[in-house]
């Protein structure tokens, strides 16, 4: 059924002006963009939205990285849209997804496994959470695709 999900244009995907190139392989692939909004982020919000990544060894690593500049959050829209997002943004790094999943968007705009320029949520209850972190007012859908 119809799901909405959470990407994320990270600050290397914004410096390295992807933007467009992103966006256009999101339409293309069927994804309808609801909502976007440019935001810089603070280390606080920062550190709340990877709370879950709070006691790994990178997070502070991360921190540093999705707050050293502005990242475009979008919701996008299509049947099935965490995992075929999941999919389409290729493996968390980005290296190998150069060499696994040449047609994926971390291929495209990303270096490695920490400077991987794009986000998705990675389930219906994150992508649930994380679209009310940054766009209060939009009903994910979750009630639906759950049931
Ligand atoms: P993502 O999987 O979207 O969310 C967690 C982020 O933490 C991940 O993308 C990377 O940007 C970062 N990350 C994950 N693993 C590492 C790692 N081993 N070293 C540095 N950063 C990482």
């Amino acid at each position: 059924s119809t799901q909405k999900t959470l990407a994320m244009i990270k600050p290397d995907g914004m410096s390295g002006n992807y933007t467009n190139r992103i966006k256009n392989v999101i339409l293309e692939s069927g994804f309808r963009i609801v909502k976007e909004t440019i935001v810089q982020l603070d280390e606080d919000t920062a550190a709340s939205f990877y709370a879950e990544h709070s006691t790994k060894s990178f997070f502070s690593n991360l921190i540093k990285y999705i707050t050293s500049g502005p990242v475009l959050v979008m919701v996008l829209e299509k049947e099935n849209a965490v995992a075929d997002w999941r999919d389409l943004i290729g493996p968390t790094d980005a290296h190998k997804a150069k060499v696994t999943r040449p047609h994926s968007i971390r291929a495209m705009c990303g270096l490695d496994s920490e400077k991987n320029c794009i986000h998705g949520s990675d389930s219906t209850q994150s992508a649930q959470r994380e679209i009310s972190f940054f766009f209060k007012e939009v009903s994910t859908g979750a009630a639906v695709t759950e049931h």
